[in-house]
């Protein structure tokens, strides 16, 4: 029997009770569809999967998104990365922890991610924790005057650039011309109405706003940057600590997330080796192809 429980925090559900190595059927993937835009982060537990069934789950959510840092794709399985500190490139600091800011998948781009999935599969004894901030209910605790502001804004998003608060690292780097080429500057609205369910979240104030429409470089930022701080509050942040098996999959619309920073372990054994498959996708969740027009979720064909 599937079995979702919100979690005692801002976000997030955990769900029991699914083997996601099979075919899921229309109705499973729309009891979790319509679970991830009411919690926004769902913790799917007990998985074992292979890169293809994983892939597979992944598909079901929309487009999988091959990142524009090329040279860190999974071999074989471009839309997906591996994410932790267990390959030689991670022994960069910047590399391994250039998700220990908060950020928004893809924010950079045109079309920006609209769900990312994380499956762990190696766990560290300490650390290695996502943290989600719900930007829905950031949104509606901002005062009247602020929201109202917000509601008008249209957010610059450029790949690198970050305001960073004292305990954030860097972005990884861009490695090649062709990368800072594929992400120039874009622009998305501050707040955004979600394509399925109508709630307005703020959207994408971390890792890549930089500049506002008809403001100054420093009045934007300024701004951002205080829109950030109210959305990151511990009232509106749930922390997840990882097991063995969890897929992790989250709603990139209404949501931000950082990661924990993490240490070198010297061996996979080694109590703080972390490794995560990640998958972003952009688009619809392919249950609406066959359940359009039959049910609450009809709006997604909007998506
Ligand atoms: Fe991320």
């Amino acid at each position: 029997m599937v079995t979702i429980t919100p979690i005692a925090a801002a976000c997030g559900a955990e769900v029991r009770g699914v083997d996601l190595s099979r075919d899921l059927s229309d109705e499973l993937m729309l009891t979790l569809t319509q679970a991830l835009y009411d919690y926004r982060v769902l913790v799917i537990k007990e998985q074992q999967l292979d890169k293809a069934s994983y892939y597979r789950f992944g598909e079901q959510w929309g487009e999988p998104i091959p990142h524009v840092l090329d040279h860190m794709r999974m071999k074989g399985w471009p839309a997906m990365m591996t994410i932790g500190n267990t390959e030689e490139r991670d022994r960069d600091d910047r590399t391994r922890n250039g998700a220990a800011l908060w950020h928004t998948d893809q924010s950079y781009e045109a079309v920006p991610a609209s769900a990312t999935m994380l499956y762990s599969l190696i766990v560290p004894k300490v650390g290695g924790q996502t943290h989600f901030a719900d930007m829905a209910a950031a949104y509606d605790a901002l005062d009247d005057a602020t929201r109202a502001y917000a509601d008008r804004c249209s957010v610059g998003h450029l790949y690198g650039q970050t305001r960073l608060r004292e305990d954030e690292y860097e972005v990884t780097s861009l490695a090649s011309d062709r990368q800072v080429e594929a992400v120039p500057t874009c622009w998305h609205p501050l707040v955004m109405p979600h394509p399925v369910t109508g709630r307005k979240a703020i959207y994408a104030v971390g890792h890549g706003a930089f500049r506002i429409r008809g403001m100054s470089d420093q009045e934007g930022s300024d701004f951002i940057y205080r829109i950030k701080e109210h959305c990151v509050q511990d009232r509106f942040v749930y922390s997840h600590r990882y097991e063995i098996g969890d897929v992790c999959i989250f709603d990139t619309l209404s949501t931000m997330h950082r990661a924990s920073p993490i240490g070198l372990p010297n061996s996979l054994h080694d109590d703080i080796a972390r490794l995560l498959w990640r998958i972003s996708v952009r688009g619809k969740p392919r249950v609406r192809d066959s359940l359009s027009g039959t049910t609450n979720l009809r709006n997604i064909q909007s998506m």
